[in-house]
């Protein structure tokens, strides 16, 4: 935990593949129970999402530390926000709010009017943060398939 009144020099700034990917994979590995790894984390698939998606994958240094990410995705109709997350030690420190914004104006820019974010259900507790940020629960139902 960092101590009140100290003042850090936190950067945001885009991801770069792949001399980031450990570091934030590093970050998502440690964020506890919000992310959870799979497949699609895997560095050929980052290379695929940041390929496709330009411009829409920020990350939180500090001392030149990665210390949080947030990644978007267009598709030409919606937009999604994936692993939005700050390392236990610098979060409440409005870093993920800012990471957020970043991606949002990046969506914008892209020419995305709306976006998806999913929350796990063991961390429902989240949906008050993401209605601060203006996020409303969709009356859906969650359904996935892998294509291979
Ligand atoms: C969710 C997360 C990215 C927020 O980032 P952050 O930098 O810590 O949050 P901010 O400083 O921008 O916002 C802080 C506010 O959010 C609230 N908040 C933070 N984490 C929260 C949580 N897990 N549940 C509920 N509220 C939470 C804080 O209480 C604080 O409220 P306040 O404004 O009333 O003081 C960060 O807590 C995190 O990485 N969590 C683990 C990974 C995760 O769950 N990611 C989301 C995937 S959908």
């Amino acid at each position: 935990m960092i101590k009140a009144g100290v003042s850090l020099k936190i950067k945001i700034r885009s991801y770069r593949h792949p001399e980031d990917y450990k570091a934030v994979f590093r970050v998502w590995k440690l964020a506890r129970k919000g992310i959870h790894v799979s497949f699609s984390d895997e560095e050929e698939e980052i290379k695929k999402l940041v390929e496709k998606n330009p411009g829409l994958f920020f990350l939180a240094e500090i001392d030149g530390k990665v210390i949080g990410t947030a990644m978007g995705g267009f598709d030409g109709r919606r937009g999604i926000i994936y692993h939005l997350a700050v390392l236990p030690e610098f979060q409440n420190l409005r870093i993920g709010s800012k990471l957020l914004s970043c991606v949002e104006e990046g969506l914008k820019k892209a020419g995305c009017s709306k976006v998806y974010l999913f929350v796990v259900s063991e961390n429902s507790e989240l949906s008050d943060y993401y209605a601060r940020h203006g996020y409303e629960k969709m009356d859906v139902i969650p359904l996935t398939k892998k294509l291979n």
